[in-house]
């Protein structure tokens, strides 16, 4: 964890319009700036940096927030990776003392165990350059293959000699501690004389690299052919190497894929090197194992197009096919490739030229449902078990697939391909739909959880208090850039029109009538109506208003964000102040940045434009902002009674209620009809009848 106070450091110092202006030509009109949007191919400026406020708001994509939110988005990073690129620039001190005493052995522990690596990488490739058993053990098998000298040197492979420890030796007097060597997994401890040895010994090696290039492992080829010998060492996982987030060539391949919009991925090592000595760079490999779901979210940082490289022979495919489903859930779009039998990317790109095999892959690559109906049809043939084992496996790929539209047009096209009845499909892919809502159901119940999330539920002995941290989960992990951690829901956008009152116009002084105060004791009820008759009025922020008839409403706000917000205004009113726009860009999650700066931008970038072009003055005048606060909180206390109307009616619908629930049920409708209808009043909407 960044401390918030160098969190708060970076946001004051960091320039908005000079770190964004190495992205995006800008031009200044009036207090803020205006260029092409980076994210789109637009033709006319509509691209904004307001520095008064910190923020940027791009209207062709929609996109917007702070600095940092313009990072992530621009270089595909995390919340705290954003701020240290700026923290770099500005040449801010990043001491990280807030992290629990393990987070910091942990991290201590992955910078010693990475500055290791990083140097063994060096040895190897040294080894494989500069000695003369490297040369020619080493480097001519590369040469063999038919790398040529850039892509060796690309790849920074490298060659760990024959014989007991010559690395764990260079090491030991390089000044690394035996303990951290064995942590690498580079060197062994013999179980008989406790003297430590080389994990890797004659074998060509690969360094492998996490997405910021850091070397955290090694895969060892031999150069043996003796088949009881594996052909692939790897690297044991460590604090430093976790193989599920490993993808063996991000680092270069991340820029080419967000240009791309595309990612290949293959199966090893030397695929993804001969991928890049025929042009092709925009690809990464999961190492010969199945891909895993953090594997799927780092490409899905950079793409949601992935096309799939398989080797030729059919056991080959059987396996990997089971590999794909994983994609469809994260709602990929994925391809597939094959080669000619016996082929993988490797030896097929050393058949062909550059060209051709570019070609190759374009114009081979064919829908993954498509391939993969056709394929285990041409498997089944007429058996009728083997063609039931089909439709299954089938029905199970397309209930991966998240988007409803989606799905039912690969259920079209794939009921044409295995010569299903469509409605048949659609039925079996219902009922696996069902079945795994039932699953995740059954498994949720367990522990009980709040719509909006886990925040206010279950034991949390050291929850934070309301408003002192962000709520929401580890932004580094989930939070994909320009991907929203959930889909907004009809209520979100309901309480958005809350929020975005309570930004624009919290500081807007407005008459407030108040009570007077009861009398301490003694005073009956006659005397008490006479003598409280002045009523008397006063000046309040509209922000406390705003506050007040929530809580009179019990409104209950189901977005964690929006709690956050209303929950940074209580604190403040209370002290008797309101909160600084600025204080939502420090210490809060990305999406309450970006959902405040959305607002904000609409207040003080384009209503001065707008104001100066069009003459449009916004009003601002108190019965306006009551009327609106009335509108919203009314839409949204309808939105919750229309939601109880449908839980009545789904309760209506159950199978073998009882009469007398019946009865009540319908009572509860025509009391929850009756208050739509009253809401509905209060808002000026006629509704006719049927
Ligand atoms: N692999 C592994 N351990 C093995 C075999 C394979 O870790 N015993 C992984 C490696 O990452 C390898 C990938 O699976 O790159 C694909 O395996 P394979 O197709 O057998 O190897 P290739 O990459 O084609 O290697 P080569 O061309 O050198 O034979
Ligand atoms: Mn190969």
């Amino acid at each position: 964890m960044i401390p918030k106070e160098t969190v708060e450091l970076i946001h004051q110092t960091a320039v908005i319009e000079d770190v964004i202006g190495d992205y995006v030509d800008l031009k200044k009109q009036g207090s803020s700036f205006r260029g092409m949007s980076p994210f789109t191919n637009e033709k006319t400026p509509s691209f904004y940096v307001v520095p008064s406020k910190g923020i940027f708001k791009c209207f062709s994509s929609g996109k917007g927030g702070s600095l940092a939110t313009f990072l992530m988005e621009q270089e595909k990073v995390s919340y705290p990776e954003a701020l240290k690129i700026l923290a770099r620039r500005y040449n801010i001190e990043i001491e990280e003392r807030e992290q629990t005493p393990e987070e910091i052995v942990a991290s201590t522990e992955r910078e010693s165990l990475g500055a290791i690596t990083s140097w063994a990488q060096k040895w190897l490739t040294d080894n494989l350059l500069n000695t003369d058993v490297g040369k020619a053990v080493g480097l001519s098998y590369f040469k063999k293959r038919g790398f040529r000298d850039e892509i060796i040197e690309k790849f920074q492979v490298g060659f760990s000699p024959e014989g007991w420890d010559l690395f764990t030796n260079a090491a030991l007097s390089a000044g690394y501690a035996e303990d951290r060597l064995v942590a690498t997994g580079l060197s062994s401890k013999s179980q008989k004389n406790g003297k430590l040895f080389d994990f890797f010994r004659g074998r060509v090696m690969f360094p492998i690299r996490d997405v910021t290039g850091r070397v955290i492992g090694f895969g060892g080829r031999t150069l043996k052919t003796e088949k009881k010998i594996a052909k692939y060492f790897n690297s044991p996982e460590s604090p430093l190497y976790d193989k599920s987030r490993a993808l063996y060539g991000i680092h270069l391949a991340k820029p080419l894929i967000s240009k791309e919009d595309m990612c290949f991925l293959v199966e090893g090592y030397t695929d993804v090197m001969a991928m890049h000595q025929s042009g092709v760079e925009n690809v990464v490999s999961s190492s010969g194992t199945a891909l895993t779901i953090p594997q799927t979210h780092l490409i899905r940082r950079f793409t949601k197009n992935v096309t799939v490289l398989f080797d030729g022979d059919r056991a080959g495919v059987t396996a990997a096919l089971r590999g794909i489903d994983i994609l469809l859930k994260e709602g990929m779009n994925v391809k597939v490739v094959t080669f000619p039998d016996g082929d993988d990317p490797d030896s097929y790109s050393k058949k062909v030229s550059s060209s051709e095999f570019q070609k190759f892959i374009k114009e081979d690559a064919r829908d993954f449902l498509a391939f993969k109906s056709d394929f285990l049809s041409e498997e089944a043939g007429e058996n009728p078990q083997k063609r039931s084992e089909l439709v299954h496996s089938i029905v199970e790929s397309i209930a991966c697939v998240p988007d409803a539209i989606q799905r039912s047009v690969y259920i079209q096209a794939t009921a044409a391909r295995i010569k299903l009845p469509e409605d048949l499909l659609q039925a079996e892919v219902a009922k696996e739909i069902q079945k795994r809502l039932l699953k995740a159901a059954k498994r949720s119940a367990q522990p009980r959880t709040t719509p909006s999330g886990s925040l206010s539920s279950g034991p949390a002995p050291s929850a934070p208090l309301p408003g002192t941290e962000y709520p929401t989960h580890d932004v580094s992990e989930d939070l994909a850039p320009g991907i929203p951690a959930r889909v907004r829901t009809k209520r979100d956008m309901l309480e958005d029109a809350i929020v975005k009152l309570l930004l624009e116009h919290g500081e807007v002084l407005v008459n407030v009538e108040i009570e007077s105060e009861q009398p301490e004791d003694g005073a009956t009820d006659a005397e008490n109506k006479v003598g409280s008759a002045p009523t008397s009025f006063t000046e309040v922020p509209f922000a406390e208003l705003l506050v007040h008839r929530i809580e009179t409403h019990n409104l209950e706000m189901e977005n964690e964000s929006t709690n956050y917000i209303l929950s940074r205004y209580k604190q403040s009113l209370d002290a008797g102040t309101l909160p600084s726009s600025q204080s939502f860009f420090t210490d809060t999650s990305p999406e309450i940045q970006s959902r405040a700066a959305n607002m904000l931008v609409n207040k003080y970038s384009l209503s001065d434009n707008w104001a100066n072009k069009h003459h449009i003055f916004s009003i601002l005048e108190e019965d306006v902002l009551e009327q609106a606060l009335s509108s919203a909180t009314t839409r949204l206390l309808l939105f919750d009674v229309q939601r109880n109307i449908d839980t009545v009616i789904t309760a209506l619908s159950l199978k073998g209620i009882s009469d007398a629930e019946v009865n009540r049920l319908l009572r509860e409708k025509i009391k929850l009809d009756r208050i739509v209808k009253d809401l509905n009043l209060a808002l000026g909407v006629v509704i006719l009848p049927k």
